[in-house]
C-alpha cells in the first residue's frame, strides 16, 4: 500500500511513549508472515469461510455516509473485548465472503480500545470489495478483520506536512490528530474532486487554517510546490492518494533529504520488467526443499504449488502480508513497500510480486 513505507525503527519520543496506550494485544508487525486471517458473514451468527487459527470477527456498530460515495464503518468486538492496539497509518484487512481481503486504513480514534473506524470509497471499477461494503454490509453484521498492520507509521519529527488526495485522507486523519496532540508544527493539504466528495472535512474544520481543503471544481489542483516549498530540516512529509498525486508529490520533493517523504499507495505502481526472465531456485531453509520458480509463476504461487502456505492479501506488493525473511540470494524487489535502503539491506521480500536477481534464494520457510 505504501510506495515508500515508513516503518521507522527509531525510538519514540518521550512524549509519544507517555501517550501510548496500554497494549493488551500487539499491533501486527509490518507485513509479518502469518498475519491473521479472519472470517466474514453478512448476518448474525458464526462467521464462515477463510478461517485461520487466530481468526476474529468484529461487528459493524455504526455506518455513516461521510461524503458522496464514501461510507465510514465502525467495528467492535461482539463481546465487548478490547481490540488490538494500533498506531496512525495502520490498516486492517476486511475478509470478503469469497475469502479475498481488502485493506482499509484505520481512521478513527487510536485511543479508543473498543472501536475501529474505516472509510470506504465506492470504486466503480474496483474488484467488488467496496461495492460489498456499500451495498451489503449493515449495522449488526459480522465481518472478518485481519491486522492491524502498519507500513506507514508516523515517525518522530519536529514538523509534518501532510498531503491527502480523496480517500487518501483516511490514514492521514489519525496522523493529524497525533501530530496535533504532540504539539508538533503541522499542515495538511487536502485535495479532492468536489467538496461534497471529500470525506471528514467537517472533522478537520477544528484545526482551522492548518488545513487547506482544495476541491478541484472550486480551486483546481493543489499547489504542491507552494505547500512543499523548500526542504526544511526536521520535517517529515506524508502523502496518500491517487497515483498521479503521489507522483507529483515525489517530484515536488525531489530536492528533499532521503526519507523525508513517505507515501502510501492504494494501488501498486506499474513495476518494471523482472530483472531476469530465466527460472530461479528457491530453497526453503527449514526443510531443505528446493523448488524452481518459472517465469510465469510468482514465488507465492510456486510455494503454494508445493504446499507451503504463506499468508497473502493484496497480491500486488502493497499490503505487506506476504513478507518472508531472505537468508541468502538477491531478491528482485517489485513491491511498493520497501524504500531503497531497505532494499539494499536485503533481509526480506514480498513473495507475491518480488522475484530473484540471483540463481537461488534461500528463504526462512
Ligand atoms: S504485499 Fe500484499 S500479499 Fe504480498
Amino acid at each position: 500500500m505504501a510506495a515508500l513505507s515508513s516503518d521507522d525503527q527509531r525510538p519514540l519520543s518521550s512524549i509519544e511513549k507517555t501517550l501510548r496506550p496500554r497494549r493488551d494485544l500487539p499491533e501486527r508487525s509490518p507485513g509479518r508472515r502469518g498475519g491473521r486471517v479472519h472470517t466474514l458473514t453478512s448476518t448474525d451468527g458464526p462467521a464462515t469461510g477463510g478461517a485461520a487459527a487466530d481468526a476474529a470477527t468484529l461487528r459493524v456498530t455504526a455506518r455513516t455516509v461521510v461524503a458522496d460515495g464514501v461510507v465510514a464503518l465502525e467495528l467492535a468486538s461482539p463481546s465487548g473485548l478490547r481490540l488490538p492496539d494500533w498506531t496512525p497509518g495502520a490498516h486492517i484487512d476486511l475478509v470478503l465472503p469469497d475469502g479475498t481481503t481488502r485493506q482499509y486504513s484505520l481512521c478513527g480514534d487510536r485511543w479508543d480500545p473498543h472501536a475501529y473506524r474505516i472509510g470506504v470509497l465506492r470504486e466503480e471499477a474496483g474488484r467488488g470489495g467496496s461495492a460489498y461494503v456499500h451495498d451489503v454490509l449493515r449495522v449488526g453484521d459480522l465481518v472478518g478483520v485481519g491486522g492491524p498492520r502498519n507500513r506507514f507509521a508516523l515517525v518522530p519529527a519536529d514538523r509534518y506536512l501532510f498531503v491527502a488526495g480523496g480517500i487518501g485522507i483516511t490514514p492521514l486523519l489519525p496522523m493529524v490528530r497525533q501530530a496535533d496532540l504532540l504539539g508538533a508544527d503541522w499542515r495538511l493539504l487536502y485535495g479532492g474532486r468536489r467538496r461534497a466528495s471529500m470525506a471528514f472535512v467537517d472533522e478537520l474544520s477544528r484545526y482551522g487554517d492548518r488545513v487547506e481543503v482544495v476541491p478541484r471544481d472550486e480551486a483546481g489542483h493543489p499547489d504542491l510546490h507552494r505547500f512543499l516549498d523548500t526542504p526544511a530540516p526536521g520535517t517529515a512529509v506524508y502523502a496518500c492518494g491517487p497515483a498521479p498525486l503521489l507522483d507529483a508529490v515525489q517530484a515536488a520533493c525531489s530536492s528533499w533529504p532521503p526519507h523525508a517523504l513517505r507515501t502510501e499507495r492504494f494501488v501498486a505502481a506499474e513495476p518494471a520488467a523482472p530483472v531476469r526472465r530465466a527460472p530461479f531456485d528457491v530453497e526453503l531453509a527449514r526443510s531443505g526443499v528446493v523448488l524452481t520458480v518459472p517465469p510465469h509463476r510468482t514465488v507465492l504461487e510456486a510455494l503454494d504449488d508445493v504446499g507451503v502456505e504463506v499468508l497473502s492479501s493484496c497480491r500486488q506488493g502493497v499490503c505487506g502480508t506476504c513478507e518472508v525473511t531472505v537468508l541468502a540470494g538477491e531478491p528482485d524487489h517489485r513491491d511498493a513497500l520497501l524504500d531503497d535502503d531497505e532494499r539494499r539491506a536485503g533481509g526480506c521480500m514480498f513473495v507475491c510480486v518480488s522475484r530473484a536477481r540471483s540463481d537461488r534464494l534461500v528463504l526462512d520457510l
